[in-house]
């Protein structure tokens, strides 16, 4: 018999030394739940950062991965594949937007929203550049993305980062309409930040944001990347928004295919057009295995809708109730299953402690539990989480 490998101290030798792991190596999982390698299990709240929208194992999922797997992955975008128009064509009827853009996460769809606009601006004034975002936003990692993300510890080793980038505080109406210029070619709000601590922008702030892109002909994106495709209840966060907003570009990513790289860009026709052929592209982007299960995920989405809304409201009511019971939380805040929970002492501890007692969390931004679980959680989840945090809570 050969010896068990060591992952963590293969890891250790091997790997980039960049991200800071939690000490479980994950084997399998099962709905919510998974099992590490030891046989332990967890509840998962946090979804690998809000991707397995359907958790692990979907019946659905697994079936159109084990179909689509035997009869073809990937042709690259010099062919059509059976898949990318019907998804395109779910997309635009779900989020308003008429064209969509496949990548294969996040920080890639940010970076071709950047390209339409920096495009569209470019084709107006050669001094039309500049692009507003909000201050504490997380936009992604490569060197456009990190430009127009507010937080200067993930840019400050990469500077000079693109010129033009310019920030204001969420909320701060005064202060967007002075960074709004003619000079401006887009606006980019990640509405619902994240990674900043689930914070909610004003739907006020957003209103002002569509007048002023309108007012200067710039192109408004909704960085929806952590909150759309149904995390807060609805297809996409800026639906919550009453009467709703409509952004000229959407980028999405994360859950759409239940794991497998997926990112969008939606975009009306004012926006799209500022890509003309050549101008943009993808090898990976939307393959036959993808955009199959993104298509199969929307399906089964379109009827897990208010069964989110209902869960979420139920988790939130029950964090609410801890906030009340435990003198160092503050506020509870977030939409749906996209809910933060703020504390007046750190949340490394609680996060440490709750996973060693089968929760998996997050903190982000050092004082935010951020929960962001799968859409297929029920009640008896949520009491099951709540009872383990009460648990560790009590003990700190
Ligand atoms: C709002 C937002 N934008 C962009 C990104 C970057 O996405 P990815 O990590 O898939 O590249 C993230 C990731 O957390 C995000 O939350």
């Amino acid at each position: 018999m050969s010896e068990p490998v060591n992952v963590v101290e293969l890891e250790a030798q091997y790997l980039l030394q960049n991200y800071a792991r939690h000490p479980i190596v994950i084997a399998r999982g099962d709905g919510p739940y998974m099992w590490d390698v030891n046989g332990k299990r967890y509840l998962d709240f946090i979804a690998g950062i809000g991707v397995n929208a359907l958790g692990q194992n979907h019946p659905r999922i697994v079936a159109a991965i084990q179909d689509q797997a035997a009869r073809l992955i990937h042709t690259s975008n010099l062919f059509y594949n059976e898949y990318q128009g019907p998804l395109a064509k779910r997309i635009a009827e779900t989020s308003g937007l008429a064209r969509t853009f496949f990548t294969n996460s996040g920080t890639e769809s940010i970076e071709g929203a950047l390209k339409m606009m920096k495009a569209h601006g470019h084709a107006i004034s050669l001094e039309k550049f500049e692009i507003v975002s909000l201050e504490n936003s997380f936009h992604g990692r490569s060197l456009g993305a990190l430009s127009i993300t507010g937080q200067p510890k993930y840019r400050k080793d990469f500077e000079p980062l693109l010129p033009g980038a310019r920030f204001v505080l969420s909320n701060d109406i005064a202060a967007l309409e002075a960074a709004v210029t003619e000079r401006t070619a887009g606006i980019c709000i990640e509405w619902i930040q994240g990674e900043g601590g689930v914070n909610p922008v004003d739907h006020a702030f957003l209103r002002r944001a569509r007048e002023l892109a309108d007012k200067f002909d710039a192109l408004l994106c909704f960085d929806e990347i952590q909150c759309g495709v149904g995390r807060t209840g609805k297809y996409y966060g800026y639906q919550l928004v009453d009467p709703p907003i409509m952004p000229d570009i959407m980028t999405a990513a994360k859950p759409i295919a239940c794991g497998v790289p997926l990112g969008i860009i939606a975009a009306n026709e004012r926006a799209a057009q500022a890509i003309r052929p050549g101008m943009h592209g993808s090898t990976f982007g939307g393959n036959a295995l993808a955009a199959r299960v993104a298509l199969e995920f929307f399906d089964v989405l379109d009827g897990l809708l208010p069964h989110i809304g209902s869960v979420g409201g139920y988790f939130k009511s029950r964090l609410q109730e801890l906030a009340r019971r435990f003198d160092f939380i503050g506020e509870v805040r977030g939409y749906g299953l996209m809910l933060g929970v703020e504390l007046k002492i750190p949340g490394k501890e609680i996060t440490a402690r709750a996973m060693q007692n089968g929760l998996l969390m997050n903190c982000t931004h050092d004082t935010v539990l951020r929960f962001l679980p799968p859409y297929i959680i029920n009640d008896q989840h949520v009491d099951e989480a709540i009872e383990i945090l009460t648990r560790v809570m009590a003990s700190v």
